[in-house]
């Protein structure tokens, strides 16, 4: 941080119901440059403008006032104007390259976290493994994610981080962030990528210092303690089939077909055949969605081979057959 957070005192109130707090530990030199710029601008405004008035109301046409020829130019004036402006621009400048070099460069430290965004959901895998769709990190620890999208461009975006980078298809990006309040925050994407792209939106949850490592340990476990469909409930919230599945009777219609009720039902395909939604057509439809897809919804499924485990399948099996009342084998 180049400057000190004076402007931030000063303007603290005025524009504080439109910004969440900064909560990270570069959130709060991105609002002071953003203040300063705000305020290089209302002050030019208000000379340039003010002036403008009074000279709108002072040299008007009057009866008995003749017009006088204007000076050729004058040296100090223009001078003054263009170099004032040049310094002014060579502070931002380097007040924002600094900042920009602290936002880019991860502390060596840092603690990594891959993060795929797909139509249209976040995931985030840990380093032993587990795959969540919130973003947990410890409190006052760098965090660096390394992200890559499975089909278009997606932006990932923490407001009170005042945080923001596109996730790109066919490349890795990354960004890196400190939290410095634990709590819940909201991530959201910021790239238009379909018709979901508002509801592209996940938390980050920050654990207080030594929360964290117990945490994952617990989440990267956590179908051990549970029958088969209490552990598909979860996995389909957090593995993001709640986007575009639903799994309640009359729902509106949503991208995907509905797993209330669909289990053992014979459904028609796309190509005018039919299939019996068993076991085997939900687990290829996991790995495969382009497989098989039903008539009358799009081809927009993104695969999940590789990204669940056979349990956590066999675990999404038995909670869509507990939607239609069968008894799922424990
Ligand atoms: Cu992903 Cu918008």
């Amino acid at each position: 941080m180049l400057f000190p957070s004076y402007s931030n005192i000063l303007l603290a109130g005025i524009f504080d119901p439109f910004f969440p707090p900064p909560s990270s530990t570069t959130a709060t030199s991105v609002d002071n440059l953003f203040y300063f710029i705000l305020w290089v601008s209302v002050f030019f405004f208000a000379i340039i403008v003010g002036v403008m008035g009074l000279f709108l109301v002072r040299y008007r046409q009057r009866s008995g006032i003749q017009p006088q020829p204007s000076p050729s130019h004058n040296n100090l004036l223009e001078i003054s104007w263009s170099v004032l402006p040049g310094l002014i621009l060579a502070v931002i400048f380097f007040w924002g390259f600094t900042d920009f070099l602290d936002m880019r460069r991860a502390p060596d430290n840092a603690y990594e976290i891959q993060v795929v965004a797909k139509k249209w959901n976040w995931s985030f895998k840990y380093p032993n493994g587990h795959v969540d769709n919130n973003l947990h990190v410890p409190v006052d620890k760098p965090v660096r994610l390394v992200m890559s999208s499975d089909d278009v461009i997606h932006s990932l975006y923490v407001p009170a981080f005042r945080l923001k980078m596109d996730v790109v298809p066919g490349k890795y990006t990354s960004t890196w962030f400190e939290a410095t309040t634990t709590g819940d925050f909201v991530l959201f994407c910021a790239e238009y990528c379909g018709t979901q792209h508002s509801s592209m939106l996940a938390k980050v949850v920050v654990h207080p210092s030594g929360e964290f490592e117990p945490w994952l340990e617990n989440a990267a476990n956590f179908l051990e303690d549970l029958t088969p469909a209490e552990g598909g409930k979860i996995l389909y919230t957090r593995r993001g089939c709640v986007q575009c599945h639903s799994v309640v009777e009359n729902a509106a219609p949503m991208t995907g077909p509905t797993f209330y009720g669909s289990f053992g039902t014979s459904q028609t395909l796309a190509d005018g055949s039919s299939i019996i939604v068993d076991e085997n057509y939900i687990r290829e439809s996991i790995l495969e969605p382009q497989a098989k897809v039903r008539a009358g919804y799009k081809p927009v499924m993104p695969t999940y081979q590789g990204q669940l485990k056979n349990e956590e399948i066999d675990a999404l099996i038995a909670f869509i057959k507990s939607l239609s009342g069968e008894e799922t084998a424990q």
